[in-house]
């Protein structure tokens, strides 16, 4: 059985879905308030609780073997990414859990102090790999399905919103070969104890994304480039009403302001590790809009 938390998010949703295509059994750790009928209908069970609870953790990690961490913070990094994960931790020790696959985050060990998602990700990798038990730690990218969105109201006003440096790299990965690998880390050998960087086959410039939607939708792009300064003159004003939320756009800053790309043989090493061709973000895109 395996144990998925986030499952209907973006990387918990697939990862669900591609379990009960192979059959396999599957408690999906759900929210009163999430939208799990889709799950529900492939055949997964449904644990309904909340990760800032210790005891529905506990309860929910009774008699699995593998479990996928793929929660996310809710603006509230310590409560989720951090002390959830190292409560799941915990009871994978106490339950003897085969394989724990942790969803960190690409850049988790840079040192980012102002970031408090990256910092607490760092921590869980840290507690996970001295846990003894068998863990695969994967880092991702952006994600390819976040583009979703924006690739839609591109669609209809031809408006692409780019914060803070257009020429930064990033390796935009997609969401589905993000699942598989995290749900192959249990089997493939070369994935057991081991960290890696997650990207998509190409290192793109964020200025590249609109001119994917231009292509995909042949429609000439309206760049509006905003300063990074616009940010943090709203992190300011923020902080004013409520500084918890100017310390949780800390993350969202960092994300803006630095690069996120897997050096080419992050990438040959995934695809060999994993016996898969990453897609590219154009084809994920033209796969989810249809055309
Ligand atoms: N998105 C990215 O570009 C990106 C890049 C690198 C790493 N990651 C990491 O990947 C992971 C998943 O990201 P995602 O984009 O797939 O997430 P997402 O779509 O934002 O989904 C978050 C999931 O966490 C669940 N959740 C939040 N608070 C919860 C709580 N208190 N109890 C139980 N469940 C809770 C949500 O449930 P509800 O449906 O009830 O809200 C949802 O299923 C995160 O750890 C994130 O840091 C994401």
């Amino acid at each position: 059985m395996f144990l998925v938390t986030g499952a209907t998010g973006d990387i918990g949703r697939r990862v669900v879905r591609l379990l009960r295509q192979r059959e396999e059994s599957v408690r999906a750790f759900v929210r009163l308030t999430s939208r799990y009928g889709e799950l529900e209908h492939r055949g997964a069970d449904i644990f309904i609780g909340d990760l800032k609870y210790d005891k529905d953790i506990a309860q929910a990690c009774q008699g699995v073997q593998y479990i996928i961490s793929a929660h996310g913070s809710d603006n509230d990094a310590l409560a989720l990414d951090y002390r959830a994960n190292i409560e799941l931790i915990n009871q994978a020790k106490a339950m003897g859990v085969q394989h724990f696959v942790f969803i960190s985050v690409l850049g988790a060990d840079r040192g980012y102090e102002d970031a408090p998602v990256f910092k607490a990700k760092r921590a869980v990798e840290r507690y996970l790999a001295a846990s003894g038990i068998n863990y695969t730690i994967l880092r991702p990218a952006g994600l390819a399905s976040n583009l979703l969105p924006l690739a839609e109201r591109f669609r209809e006003t031809g408006l692409y919103f780019l914060i803070g440096d257009p020429k930064n790299r990033t390796s935009i990965v997609s969401t589905d070969d993000l699942a598989r690998i995290a749900v192959d880390s249990v089997t493939v050998a070369g994935a057991c104890n081991q960290i890696f960087s997650v990207g998509g086959p190409e290192i793109l410039l964020r200025e590249d994304i609109p001119q994917i939607f231009s292509r995909i939708f042949n429609q000439e792009p309206i760049v509006i480039n905003l300063p990074l300064l616009a940010v943090d003159g709203l992190r300011s004003v923020l902080g004013i009403i409520n500084p918890e939320t100017q310390k949780a756009l800390g993350t969202f800053r960092t994300l803006l302001s630095e690069e996120f790309f897997c050096r080419k043989e992050e990438i040959a090493l995934l695809e060999q590790t994993f016996n898969l061709e990453l897609e590219t973000l154009e084809s994920f895109l033209r796969r989810y809009l249809a055309v």
